[in-house]
């Protein structure tokens, strides 16, 4: 089964897979990247990595209006269901994995921070393992610094990683390179970078920077354009 991922902007990002459509930190409405609103998104699950406007923004208006399952940590799932009228949401917590329709998702962990819009406690950010059921496996690390623990999440192998470059509030470039050594993923891709002027960066810089001096071949998305994975 092919495996169809779209940049929507941002950090945010439209998973189809196994015949499902899995949307992550949509952030559409107010975003000055994204090409497409909250209402013209399908989702059958909206996964959250963690409490920042930039990541929840949109998800419960897109996860109501879909019948969708929010998948996120346990403080922004009961969040989600107590102030935004969630109807479906699954709370998580890091390493906990979780078998769905479409195959396994485990929740990774992030260095970063979560707290939400309203100043809730948002828990701990995450990023997100998955793996289908075809064995196609996707890695999101999610708004993330650094880490070598990186080099456990990729262990069993990732055909794709998602990897912030934007700097200021997540890796920078330089960083993010050393994440993908980390990681070995097959491919990857760059996220968090062009929103505004602060995280600008050179995506294909970037990309050509990974295929030389990593494993990985180092893609470039372009927003609203979907990219053929598998
Ligand atoms: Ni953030
Ligand atoms: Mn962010």
């Amino acid at each position: 089964m092919s495996v169809q991922l779209t940049w929507l902007g941002h950090a945010s990002w439209l998973l189809e897979l196994e015949g499902k459509r899995i949307v992550l930190d949509p952030f559409l409405e107010n975003s000055p990247t994204a090409t497409i609103k909250p209402d013209q998104v399908q989702a059958d699950y909206v996964l959250v990595s963690h409490g920042h406007f930039d990541h929840v923004e949109d998800a419960a208006a897109i996860a109501n209006r879909c019948s969708a399952t929010v998948i996120t940590n346990y403080e922004i799932a009961l969040w989600f269901q107590k102030t935004q009228g969630v109807q479906n949401a699954i709370g998580m917590n890091i390493g906990g994995g979780i078998d769905l329709p479409f195959g396994r998702l485990q929740m990774t962990p992030a260095i970063h921070s979560s707290s939400l819009p309203d100043g809730s406690n948002g828990g701990n950010p995450c990023g997100f393992l998955i793996r289908s059921h075809s064995g196609f496996t996707i890695y999101f690390a999610c708004d993330t610094a650094l880490f070598s623990d990186m080099q456990l999440i990729g262990r069993k192998g990732i055909d794709v990683a998602v990897v912030p470059i934007g700097d200021l509030f997540t890796m920078g470039p330089d960083d993010a390179l050393e994440a993908v050594k980390f990681i070995s993923p097959k491919a990857v891709l760059p996220s968090h970078f062009g929103t505004w002027s602060p995280i600008a960066q050179d995506a294909d810089a970037w990309a050509t920077r990974v295929s030389q001096e990593t494993a990985a071949k180092g893609l470039v998305p372009v927003v609203g354009q979907p990219i053929l994975l598998k």
